[in-house]
C-alpha cells in the first residue's frame, strides 16, 4: 500500500446501548478506493459518518492524512474541510442555481473570492459533465444530474479524499450509469475514495478492496475478486447470495420439504 491516507484505529461506536461500531481497524492508501458492502444496520454509514467526525466515536482513532481527527485539539474545522462527503440524499438547495450551489460553500466555508468560486465551480461541473446546466435549479434536473452536482459541490471544495454512502441507491436504474462513471473517472485521477454500495459490478471493476461488515465489525477485506467473487466466510457468502437474489432471502428457513417440492 502507499502512504496511509485513512487510517482507523480500533474505533468504537455506541448509540446509548447500543454497541454499532465493535473494534474497526482499517487503512486506505493515497488514490486507493475502497468499496464498503454489508447488510442493512451494519454499521457502514455509521463508520463513514465517523470517518469525518459527524458522528463521534466513542473510542480509537481515526487519522485522515496524517492528522488525527480524534485528538481532542484538533481544528476540526480544518480537518473536515480535507474530506468531501456525498449522501444517498443530495441535499441541493432548491432555490440556488446550480452554480450557486457550488460557489456558497466555497465562499462560506473556504472564504474564496466570488471569481475564484465561480472559476472553480465551472471546472468541477465540466468534470461531472454538466457544464450546461450552470444556471439551471436543481429541481429541472434528474435524480442523477443532481447527484453529479452534489459530487461537484463537494469536489469544489478540493478535498484529498472522498466518502460515499450509497450514492446511487435512490436513483432509477437508468440513471445509476452516470453517476458511477463520475466515480470512475475520480478513480482513474487518483482520489482516495471510500464508498459504501450495493452496486456489485461498480465494486468488482474500480475498487482496488472490498470490505465485508457485519453486527460492527470487518469480516473480510480483500481484493473485490476475493471478497465478492470467492468470500471466505459464510456471512459474506451469505450476504452476496441475497444481494444477487433477493428472491432467495429466507429460503433457507422454510420447513423442509416445502423448497422445490413440485406442484407438477
Ligand atoms: N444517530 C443515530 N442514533 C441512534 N442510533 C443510530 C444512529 N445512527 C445509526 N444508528 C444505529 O446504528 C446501527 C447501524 O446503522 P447504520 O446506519 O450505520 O447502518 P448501515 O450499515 O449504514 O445500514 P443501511 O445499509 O441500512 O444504510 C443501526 O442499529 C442504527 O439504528
Ligand atoms: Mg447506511
Amino acid at each position: 500500500m502507499t502512504r496511509p491516507e485513512i487510517r482507523i484505529h480500533n474505533l468504537h461506536k455506541s448509540f446509548g446501548g447500543n454497541h454499532v461500531l465493535r473494534g474497526i481497524d482499517l487503512e486506505i492508501g493515497h488514490g486507493e478506493v475502497v468499496c464498503v458492502i454489508g447488510p442493512s444496520g451494519s454499521g457502514k454509514s455509521t463508520l463513514l459518518r465517523c470517518v469525518n467526525l459527524l458522528e463521534e466515536p466513542t473510542g480509537g482513532q481515526v487519522f485522515v492524512g496524517g492528522t488525527e481527527l480524534t485528538d481532542p485539539d484538533v481544528d476540526i474545522d480544518a480537518a473536515r474541510r480535507r474530506i468531501g462527503m456525498v449522501f444517498q440524499q443530495f441535499n441541493l438547495f432548491p432555490h440556488l442555481s446550480v452554480t450557486e450551489n457550488l460557489t456558497l460553500p466555497q465562499r462560506r466555508v473556504l472564504g474564496r473570492e466570488k471569481a475564484t468560486a465561480a472559476r472553480i465551480a465551472a471546472e468541477n461541473l465540466a468534470r461531472v459533465g454538466l457544464s450546461e446546466k450552470a444556471d439551471a435549479r436543481p429541481s429541472s434536473l434528474s435524480g442523477g444530474q443532481q447527484q453529479r452536482v452534489a459530487i461537484a459541490r463537494a469536489l469544489a471544495m478540493g478535498p484529498e479524499v472522498m466518502l460515499f454512502d450509497e450514492p446511487t441507491s435512490a436513483l432509477d436504474p437508468e440513471l445509476v450509469g452516470d453517476v458511477l462513471a463520475v466515480m470512475r473517472g475520480l478513480a482513474r485521477e487518483g482520489m482516495t475514495m471510500m464508498v459504501v454500495t450495493h452496486e456489485m459490478s461498480f465494486a468488482r471493476e474500480v475498487a482496488d478492496r472490498v470490505v465485508f461488515m457485519d453486527g460492527g465489525v470487518i469480516i473480510e477485506d480483500g481484493a473485490p475478486d476475493r471478497v465478492i467473487g470467492d468470500p471466505q466466510h459464510e456471512r459474506t457468502r451469505h450476504f452476496l447470495s441475497r444481494l444477487l437474489d433477493p428472491a432467495m432471502a429466507g429460503v433457507e428457513e422454510k420447513p423442509p420439504g416445502r423448497v422445490g417440492t413440485s406442484e407438477r
